[in-house]
């Protein structure tokens, strides 16, 4: 059988390439890859670290590339792609443009679809925008949904998915982690901020571009101000908008170090070395719970409610005083911070590709 698998951001390269080596494994399965390039750098910094070759990109990427851009390449470069390899299953993954227009170009031509990290909901379209509309949407055409926690099984079913379509698998994100972080690692970085305690900042959420965009940053430099022992690492987004805002704010501050995106094996090595994270990412929030460290989420809603259950997650939305109060409390109140520091993972055991695997010869088996 034939298995094809596209993506094409950072974090679906980084929770898809243990899924690929794991399906490359089986001999009865061919697996194909195929990237969309709705990111260049970032992704092919996960692919150079995993090994793994793609069999296409379509190298969709522009600068500041719309929505519908990205949308309308895909789908275009795919259909012929579909006809010439006419897989039996098309994987995606979560909720990204490239998901959804690779989902739908597979149920346009007819091939059943899997979809990774499935079932994951604010109910809020806008909030993450489009996110929320491409996870939902892909579940509309979903064949195998592979969902991550109990929970998310739950939301799918209430949806009126096929119970007997629904697996519980983990978070393949946890099966990444499982292999990237060493108590021993070291970078030259840990020098300039090793009399400190270090605050890791993502934030690149399409929502956030602007004024909320500006807000976090104005309030990341307010905490740097008034605690002289704070010193902020910034791995900035490629987006050249978010680029512009973050020069103009930061430029002035020695406490914030902005860098270049850090591949996945020294970023989950910097998280582990923080002394917590500031984000508005997704993948974080699922990372950050199994390493113990607080995070505080710069966003409003989140469909990771797992972490905040388990306490090392806290919304502090957008707007510079909740941020500010979030950071003061975490250096501040120790109860806060220790209480938050437990290490625990609602995201699975690190086995979450073996399962995706398994489910799938089984479902070929029956068919
Ligand atoms: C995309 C996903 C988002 C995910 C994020 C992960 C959509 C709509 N958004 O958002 O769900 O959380 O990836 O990071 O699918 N760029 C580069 N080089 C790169 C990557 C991006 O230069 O390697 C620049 C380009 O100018 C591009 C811009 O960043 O136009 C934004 O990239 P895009 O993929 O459109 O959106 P993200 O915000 O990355
Ligand atoms: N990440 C990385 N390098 C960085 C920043 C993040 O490898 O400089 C990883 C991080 O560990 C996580 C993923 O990228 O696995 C999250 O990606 P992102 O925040 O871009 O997207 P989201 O998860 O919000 O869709």
């Amino acid at each position: 059988m034939k298995i094809m698998v596209i993506f094409g951001t950072r974090p679906e390269a980084i929770k898809m390439c243990p899924v690929i080596k794991e399906l490359k494994k089986q001999g009865e399965i061919e697996c194909k890859v195929c990237l969309t390039g709705q990111h260049k750098e970032m992704l092919l910094q996960v692919m150079n670290l995993f090994k793994i070759e793609a069999d296409y990109n379509l190298e969709i990427m522009r600068k500041n590339q719309t929505l519908s851009m990205i949308l309308i390449n895909i789908m275009q470069n795919l259909d012929e792609i579909m006809e010439r390899e006419k897989p039996d299953l098309v994987l995606v993954h979560g909720d990204t443009s490239s998901s959804f227009a690779a989902g739908l170009s597979a149920f346009y031509h007819g091939i059943p679809i899997g979809h990774v990290e499935a079932g994951l909901r604010t109910y809020n379209m806008k909030s993450p925008y489009p996110e929320e509309f491409n996870r939902q949407a892909v579940d509309l055409i979903t064949d195998l949904y592979f969902a991550p926690t109990k929970l998310a099984r739950q939301q799918l079913i209430r949806e009126g998915k096929k119970r007997e379509n629904v697996f519980v698998t983990g978070n393949t994100v946890i099966d990444a982690l499982k292999t990237t972080v060493r108590k021993d690692y070291q970078n030259e970085i840990f020098d300039w901020c090793s009399d400190s305690r270090v605050l890791l900042l993502t934030a690149h959420r399409r929502e956030n571009v602007g004024k909320p965009m500006e807000n976090i940053f104005e309030a990341v430099k307010k905490i740097c101000l008034n605690y002289p022992d704070v010193k902020v690492i910034y791995p900035i987004h490629k987006n050249p908008e978010i680029r512009k805002i973050a020069k103009r704010i930061f430029s002035d501050s020695n406490q914030i170090k902005v860098i270049e995106p850090l591949d996945v094996y020294d970023f989950h090595n910097f998280m582990d070395k923080s002394y917590f994270i500031l984000t508005d990412s997704g993948g974080i929030q699922e990372e950050a719970p199994a390493l113990g460290k607080p995070v505080l989420v710069l966003r409003d809603t989140t469909e990771r409610p797992e972490g905040i259950e388990a306490g090392t997650l806290k919304l502090v939305g957008t707007e510079i005083e909740s941020i500010y109060q979030g950071a003061s409390k975490l250096l501040e109140d120790e109860t806060t911070y220790r209480k938050m520091s437990n290490a625990v993972n609602p995201y699975g055991d690190g086995l979450a590709s073996k399962r995706i695997a398994n489910i799938i010869i089984d479902y070929f088996k029956r068919k």
